[in-house]
């Protein structure tokens, strides 16, 4: 009700009297911005040894902590690494985040995805500081990506397919400046050659890459004009010499040196001028509207929140959370019944499955059983016949028995008479 008689009022242009101050505005979110700090995210993307720890430390001329990284990993892994820089007032919390094994795996379709998933993971680390109903989004350490550095090797004719593949996937996620790393290794009618077919193999591709604002006029013509020299072919060097009564970042070889800081040796003072001096406020406003607003928008969209219904009404707030959480009950509902319904089911086999066995286990015990009294009958059968031979057998061992004692008998009478005869015959004999 309120925004729709806000809406009919009219605007009217009026004259102030005097000076009241809130001209002073654009100083005052100067002061409160300078107060509180920036932060600013590098992801530099580039195979093992490419060069991007000494650009990072040629570009913000210090020394950043660094560990070399071997060729043998198995997979890509990301290396983050926060510091606070101060330069005049200004404070910057700056986190540089490098590939680790990038392009060293055989098979490289994967290398993307760690590189992709760093990138969704801060966007959904502020998503979720921005849904939580205490948030702190001024105090909370912003690690939205800001600029992606795309170390491209200079040596071969033009793009691998890892970088082409690489960039396509990331283009939509975070802006990305293309760098021809090492470029004091190429001729200079190679390095331009290089450029122009690295330039028209990202169009033919459709890789967009972040393309200086020209709006503001202020840096419209700077900005033109560099959108013309991508990629920028740099050096990277620590190393310093003394160029008249200079010293100057250089690296030294046996035939000469070549300086880093000279646009007629390389592109690094274009590069450090776009990143740091001219475009660093565009580069971190295109994450939060354009790469940070897309990831936010498909993950509300996933979370079922639209701005509009199906008859183009707008949607409250309140109701897309009520017309959610109505689905979200009704489908949980289905789910509890579908579950019940399985469980139902499965018991109602179980217990089909278990009769099955019990049926098989009583047939089993029935023929058992008849075979334990077939057995028992065969045995008693067996048992009577041994006994009734065991009775025959006493029967005739009784009976031979006692034809043995009478035969013994018989003889022992026998001896006796024979001696009574043999006495009688000597008697005889005497006389
Ligand atoms: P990892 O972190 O191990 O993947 O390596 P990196 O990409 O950080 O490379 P690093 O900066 O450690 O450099 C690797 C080697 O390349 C070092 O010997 C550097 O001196 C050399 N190097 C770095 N930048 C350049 C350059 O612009 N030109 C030439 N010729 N060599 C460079
Ligand atoms: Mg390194």
């Amino acid at each position: 009700m309120l925004y729709s008689w806000l809406s009919r009022t009219k605007k009217r242009n009026l004259e102030l009297g005097g000076h009241v101050g809130f001209d002073s505005l654009p100083d005052q979110l100067v002061s409160k911005s300078v107060a509180q700090g920036f932060c600013f995210n590098i992801l530099c993307v580039g195979e093992t040894g490419i060069g991007k720890s000494t650009l990072m430390n040629t570009l913000f001329n210090t020394t950043f902590e660094n560990e070399e990284a071997s060729h043998y990993q198995s997979e890509v892994q990301l290396r983050p690494q926060t510091y606070d820089l101060q330069e005049s007032n200004v404070n910057l919390k700056l986190t540089t985040v490098h590939t680790v094994g990038f392009g060293d795996q055989i098979n490289k379709e994967e290398s993307y995805k760690p590189i992709l998933e760093y990138i969704d993971a801060q966007f959904e680390r502020f998503l979720e500081e921005e849904l939580k109903i205490k948030r702190s989004l001024f105090n909370c350490h912003d690690t939205r990506i800001h600029i992606c550095l795309y170390f491209i090797a200079p040596t071969g004719h033009s793009l691998k397919s890892l970088d082409l593949v690489t960039m396509k996937k990331l283009d939509s996620k975070v802006n990305i400046i293309p760098i021809i790393a090492k470029a004091d290794t190429v001729s200079k009618s190679e390095l331009d050659k290089l450029k122009i077919k690295i330039m028209s193999e990202l169009v033919s591709n459709g890789v967009q890459i972040y393309q200086f604002p020209t709006e503001d006029e202020a840096v419209a013509e700077i900005n033109t004009s560099m959108n013309t020299h991508l990629p920028f072919a740099v050096i990277g060097s620590v190393e310093e010499i003394k160029v008249g009564n200079k010293m100057v970042k250089a690296r030294l070889y046996p035939w000469g040196s070549v300086q880093v800081e000279n646009e007629n040796h390389c592109d690094f003072v274009k590069l450090r001028e776009m990143l740091l001096r001219v475009n660093m406020e565009d580069l971190r406003e295109q994450t939060h509207t354009r790469h940070y607003e897309l990831y936010r928008r498909c993950k509300l969209e996933e979370m079922g929140f639209k701005d509009t219904g199906l008859d183009s009404h707008s949607f409250s707030l309140q109701e897309t959370y009520e017309a959610k959480r109505k689905e979200f009950l009704v489908d949980l509902q289905r789910k509890e019944d579908e579950m019940r319904q399985m469980f139902v089911n499965k018991v109602k086999e179980t217990e089909a499955e278990l009769k099955e066995k019990e049926k098989e286990l009583h047939e089993r015990f029935e023929q058992l059983k008849r075979m334990h009294q077939e057995e028992k009958k065969n045995l008693e059968e067996k048992r009577r016949e041994l006994e009734e031979e065991m009775n025959a057998f006493n029967r005739r061992r009784v009976a031979a028995e006692t034809l043995m004692g009478q035969a013994l008998q018989g003889c022992s009478q026998q001896p006796f008479k024979k001696d009574k005869d043999k006495k009688k015959e000597s008697g005889n004999a005497t006389k």
